[in-house]
């Protein structure tokens, strides 16, 4: 049998896509949702991808005795934490839902892993957490290291970092726990079939899932949000990384952590600065229509520019990111032209 991962919101963007790479790896992923921020017909969707029907387990991480059943019931060589909530606006507006979101269903995954664990009732996982780069801010300089000072900069961005420290304090209680933190840039695009990708709830509050819908013909135009920035073009730039690409770093960082390999911490990025203009530019060639915009006055929180420093996955774990712009904004239109209302559609 291949080792069992389990992936908390596995049913989710980034957690749909790395069950494709895991399955591809020959891990056998299993899924843990409550389906309140993604949508049951990705299952069918991952089927169709992987000729695997997935193992979902429907439930709510906050649900500790459920959980730690999950755990003995699958034993997973791995855990990967995907499960959260992760609009930094609405973070600022609802602040203790994100706590106890992202803090308290981490703290509850953790709790069920150590219960079911100290009742011999399975292995001690390896854990990946899904963190982000936004635990830096706004950074003294471009590209951004993991030893960037961190300035949590929204509710959002504190609560990842709260967890970051949380594994902290529980490898220390269990030093034989590995625990890898992986700190995404901007995650883009789709699986290259066009069967699975990017669906917001609502209206998008990130640019390429919003440059999408106007392609697509579901928003009128887009708000460019400032184009006075510090930077060549005067919007700002941010280090888009492919979805799938950031699913090969998930698949190598189990595979580094199942193979004895000490806890880290890594930015999971390209190393490469776009700005706002070349990904509608980079999005019309893949289109091949306009895309309507008008400048709007910046949003509060924006910061100018931020993109990885890749290296350390790099040395760590082999994986770097090997797809460009254009075939980001390929693989999302393929998706969302073929899915125009999302798995809603399906
Ligand atoms: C990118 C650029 C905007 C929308 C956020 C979170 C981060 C991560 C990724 C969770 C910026 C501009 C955007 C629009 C625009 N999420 N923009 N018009 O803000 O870098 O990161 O999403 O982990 O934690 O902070 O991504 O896509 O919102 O913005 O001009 O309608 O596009 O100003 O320059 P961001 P974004």
């Amino acid at each position: 049998m291949s080792p069992t991962i389990l992936l908390t919101g596995g049913a989710g963007y980034i957690g749909s896509h790395t069950f494709v790479a895991l399955v591809e790896a020959g891990y056998t992923p299993v899924i843990l949702d409550n389906f309140s921020n993604s949508h049951p017909a990705v299952l069918d969707r991952l089927a169709r991808i992987t000729g695997m029907t997935p193992v979902c387990e429907r439930g709510d991480v906050l649900d500790t005795p459920w959980v730690q059943s999950v755990v003995t019931r699958h034993t997973p060589a791995a855990v990967v934490h995907f499960a959260g909530v992760k609009a930094v606006g609405e973070s600022v507006a609802q602040p203790l839902k994100y706590y106890r979101q992202n803090v308290g269903g981490s703290l509850s995954l953790l709790q069920a892993i150590e219960s079911a664990v100290d009742a011999g009732a399975a292995p001690l996982p390896a854990f990946v957490f899904s963190s982000t780069a936004t635990v830096y801010g706004d950074p003294d300089e471009v590209p951004v290291r993991e030893s960037a000072p961190l300035r949590p900069s929204s509710p959002y961005a504190q609560t990842k970092l709260t967890v970051e420290e949380m594994l902290g304090c529980a490898v220390v209680a269990r030093p034989a726990w590995r625990v890898g933190v992986l700190r995404y840039f901007n995650p883009v695009g789709a699986h290259a079939s066009g069967l699975i990708g990017e669906d917001p709830s609502g209206i998008p509050n990130n640019l390429m899932p919003f440059v999408s819908q106007v392609a697509v013909g579901r928003r009128e135009r887009l708000s460019v949000f400032g184009n006075d920035y510090p930077t060549p073009d005067g919007t700002g730039i941010r280090d888009y990384i492919h979805v799938q690409d950031l699913a090969e770093g998930h698949v190598a960082a189990v595979r580094a952590l199942l193979a004895g390999q000490p806890g880290f911490t890594l930015n999971l990025g390209t190393g490469k600065g776009s700005s706002v203009l070349d990904v509608v530019h980079a999005f019309e060639r893949a289109c091949g229509r306009p895309v309507p915009y008008q400048v709007a006055p910046r949003r509060p929180g924006d910061v100018a520019e931020y993109f990885a420093d890749p290296a350390r996955a790099r040395e760590l774990l082999g994986w770097q990111a090997r797809r460009g712009l254009d075939e980001m904004c390929a693989d999302s239109w393929r998706w969302q032209s073929g899915n125009p209302a999302g798995y809603a559609g399906a």
